[in-house]
């Protein structure tokens, strides 16, 4: 029966139609939210503002219904737009990619993306540490121009760095699974080593499903070695480590922190089956890397919100990799935050919480660095 109405909605009228009635309650429901969420207690968290309350409730709906339609959203490469500050990029050799991204079905392909907050000059940016920057969205929603704007201004600015934001294949389009993600961030990673001597100018950053691209990247520099050389860190904010426990909706919706998290158990079973359809194994290493810890030679700085259904994986994984001998680690929690603030912290009202976590993360990658 499920099955059946779902059809219906992701039929193309049934999408139009189904929009209009999710906007239509969502305004609906809006005035009885303005009223409600004023006094303090009645928040989902007394310490949130009133901004916070109502972007929660927005944000959950809106991932709700792209769920339920799964919206396909084409990748918004416009090049005639600040034409300067996009770059297309063309797959690298072969030989880069192997191992897991040597796949039968999916192939390196033509990506891109957008520097911020200008265009990169090969002489005058010389001397800039570059950050490598992946959007969330669950691999299936997400783009890294405008929907990256704050996360890349706010690395940009405090991590004293020039910012690549990738705009990498999505699952939500057919044929883009696994490993099709991965394989524009290598792409990409190449094109960035390219423009540089040292690699070690180079930072990896993520929020939440970009957060696991970064940490894929960086596991699969490891695993080949001699193919790319090691970035000098890597910048991660809520990553989704899990997608396995992500395949039932009531690890996210009976979760203890489902009230001060806007993810929906809906969306995330989605992203994870989109990413690695069946029967691909959903506790690949490359795929879940909870409980899979590695050895990198890049400083590795975890930041997650307190309030966020991700807090404790984030926290467990950054244990696990602390373990394996040689690993540089640090976690930071910001205590009120919800997922991904890095990425949405704009929209959720987290902005501050934002920029103090990625100055922390330059502090550390200074003081750690050797
Ligand atoms: C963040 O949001 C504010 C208000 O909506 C906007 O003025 C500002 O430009 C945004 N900043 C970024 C970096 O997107
Ligand atoms: C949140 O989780 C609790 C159990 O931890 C559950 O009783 C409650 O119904 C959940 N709320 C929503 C909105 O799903
Ligand atoms: C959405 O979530 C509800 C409740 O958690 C569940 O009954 C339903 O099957 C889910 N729908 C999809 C498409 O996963």
């Amino acid at each position: 029966m499920f099955e059946t109405a779902k059809g219906m909605i992701q039929s193309r009228l049934g999408k139009v139609v189904w929009t209009i009635a999710a906007i239509s309650i969502t305004l609906a429901r809006l005035p009885f939210w303005l009223v409600y969420y004023s006094p303090q207690n009645l928040r989902q968290h007394p310490k949130w503002t009133y901004l916070q309350a109502i972007m929660h409730r927005v944000l959950r709906i809106l991932l709700y219904h792209s769920a339920l339609m799964e919206v396909q959203l084409p990748l918004l490469w416009e090049p005639e737009i600040q034409k300067d500050r996009f770059a297309n990029i063309e797959p690298a050799r072969k030989d880069i990619y192997q191992g897991v991204l040597a796949d039968s079905n999916i192939k390196p392909a033509t990506t891109g993306g957008w520097w911020f907050p200008s265009p990169y000059s090969a002489k005058v940016d010389e001397e800039m540490r570059i950050v490598l920057y992946f959007h969330g969205g669950a691999f299936v929603v997400g783009e890294g121009r405008a929907d990256a704007r704050f996360a890349a201004t706010t690395l940009a600015v405090n991590l004293k760095a020039k910012v690549f934001s990738l705009s990498y294949r999505l699952s939500s389009t057919p044929t883009c699974q696994f490993p099709a993600a991965l394989q524009d961030a290598v792409t990409a990673y190449q094109y960035l080593v390219d423009l540089r001597t040292d690699a070690k100018q180079i930072i990896i950053a993520g929020d939440s499903a970009g957060g696991n691209l970064a940490i894929a990247l960086l596991r699969y520099i490891e695993d080949n070695k001699g193919i790319l050389p090691t970035p000098l860190a890597a910048v991660i904010c809520s990553p989704w480590l899990d997608l396995a426990s992500a395949l039932e909706t009531t690890n996210v919706d009976q979760h203890a922190s489902n009230v001060t998290d806007y993810l929906v158990g809906n969306f995330t079973v989605w992203g994870a089956k989109a990413y690695a359809p069946a029967p691909m194994r959903v506790d690949n290493p490359y795929i879940s890397p909870l409980n899979h810890p590695f050895f990198t030679h890049a400083q590795l700085w975890i930041c997650v919100g307190g309030l966020e259904i991700l807090c404790a994986d984030g926290v467990r994984f950054a244990e696990n990799m602390k373990k394996v001998k040689g690993n540089k680690v640090e976690v930071h929690i910001e205590p009120y935050a919800s997922h991904a603030f890095l990425y949405v912290g704009n929209l959720t009202g987290f902005e501050s919480e934002a920029k103090h976590a990625i100055k922390s993360a330059n502090e550390w990658i200074l003081e750690t660095h050797v």
